[in-house]
């Protein structure tokens, strides 16, 4: 399938196949680039980036750089490292990035090649579902900043995106479920016509053949273009994406990569449904749905008793929509539905002003136990031409 994602006066193929990488190998070989600059994460690289350099490399020049995978590895100073190892590498004016990942190689790629000469080419092949469905979908290109998530960064359109659903048969349980949660979040805020299909399609041990994965992705990808096509920098109609994102970043934050993205958005939603019944706008009926389909999905819909609560309300001070409403003091901008596929406006944006201390009380109401460990540290390994790499450190899988 290849559909035209549409962005404002922005287009840009997105070619979705099963078993396709010999196609999206041709694809980059006829980009005419002077070095394909391939980006992973330090397990997508030995997954598909070793074997994208190995076979393009008799064709074209191609390097594997390889930037330790996780969350709390996203920031500026990934992308000046993996931009600095390009020059070094001989990158010009005519080279392409090649993003090979999830989310975030999705994103510090993209900063690097809006950075790089001030904008070099740049090519998705997302290999998580969030990537697939979801940021691959977008022009933003953000790192995290010290106090908060997607803080720095740019708008920067791809040449194209280039999928193959194979590719998310190695996706550990947990970003399987972390892309099912932000899948869960576009029926329920955008296209409610998904609920069903997903009520039948969705398991709890996120075991999903390539026929499912296709479906899931298709509509997600419909659910996303129908608010983003005249709204490309996401700051009108598509700013229902941040459903569930202003608590869920959070939590996100907070949890330093001990919960994945779509799981701490997933809470966030729970929250926000919570937070709408109690303004008196969403239904008991669909807040019951939220659980039910994040459930279905195989994801946690009560805040695990690890993740500090304090830090959640304090790091809501430094949401990435602050400043669109003119907040009361004390009060945080959230989307918040009024029913299914019905977000609630306020001037002109569907964002409405909450008192943190409503937050506060719901957050407090929905936390319990569990949440894993986590490691911090940072290295890039650049690796040369065609060479196959060692794997960095462990992955956040
Ligand atoms: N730009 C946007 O509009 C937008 C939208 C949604 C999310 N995001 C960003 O995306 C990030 C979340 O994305 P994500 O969940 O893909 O995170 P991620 O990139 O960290 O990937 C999750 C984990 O899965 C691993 N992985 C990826 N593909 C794999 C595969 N095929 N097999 C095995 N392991 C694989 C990664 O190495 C990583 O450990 C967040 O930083 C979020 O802010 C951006």
């Amino acid at each position: 399938m290849e559909v035209e994602i549409r962005l404002g006066s922005v287009r840009y193929p997105f070619r979705l196949g099963t078993d396709c990488l010999g196609a999206i190998v041709e694809d980059l070989v006829a980009m005419s680039a002077s070095r394909l600059l391939i980006v992973c994460d330090s397990n997508t690289g030995p997954l598909f980036g070793a074997e994208l350099v190995e076979r393009l490399s008799p064709r074209v020049p191609a390097n594997l750089l390889i930037h330790r995978a996780g969350e709390p590895y996203k920031d500026l100073q990934a992308v000046g490292t993996l931009a600095d190892s390009a020059l070094q590498l001989g990158a010009d004016r005519a080279s392409v990035v090649v993003a090979v990942g999830g989310g975030v190689i999705g994103n510090i790629a993209g900063l690097m090649a809006a950075l790089l000469f001030r904008g070099i080419r740049l090519v998705h092949i997302p290999t998580s579902l969030i990537a697939m469905s979801d940021s691959v979908l977008s022009l933003k290109q953000a790192v995290n900043a010290c106090v908060g998530k997607n803080l720095m960064g740019t708008f920067y359109a791809p040449e194209s995106v280039l999928a193959d659903t194979a590719m998310l048969r190695s996706l550990p349980f947990r970003e399987t479920v972390s892309g099912l949660c932000e899948v869960v979040k576009n029926s329920l805020a955008i296209r409610p016509s998904m609920v069903e299909m997903l009520r039948t399609s969705l398991r709890q041990d996120a075991v999903y053949d390539d026929e499912t994965m296709y479906e899931i992705i298709s509509e997600s990808i419909l659910a996303k273009a129908s608010v983003t096509e005249d709204d490309m920098h996401e700051c009108r109609a598509g700013l229902v994406l941040e459903y569930g994102h202003t608590v869920g970043h959070a939590i996100e934050y907070t949890a330093a990569g001990g919960l994945s993205h779509g799981q701490a958005i997933g809470l966030g939603m729970v929250v926000a449904a919570e937070v709408s019944h109690r303004l008196g706008h969403l239904d008991q009926e669909a807040v019951a749905l939220h659980r039910e389909l994040l459930t279905r999905a195989g994801a946690m819909v009560t805040i695990p008793e690890e993740v500090d609560l304090d830090e959640v309300m304090h790091r809501l001070r430094f949401d990435n929509k602050r400043g669109y409403l003119a907040d009361p003091a004390e009060s945080s901008a959230m989307v918040l539905l009024g029913g299914l596929g019905e977000p609630l406006w306020h001037d002109g944006r569907p964002l409405v002003s909450v008192p943190m201390a409503l937050v506060g009380e719901v957050i407090n109401e929905i936390a319990c136990p569990e949440i894993p460990n986590f490691e911090l540290v940072s290295p890039v390994e650049t690796v040369e031409e065609g060479r196959v790499p060692d794997t960095v450190g462990a992955a956040d899988g």
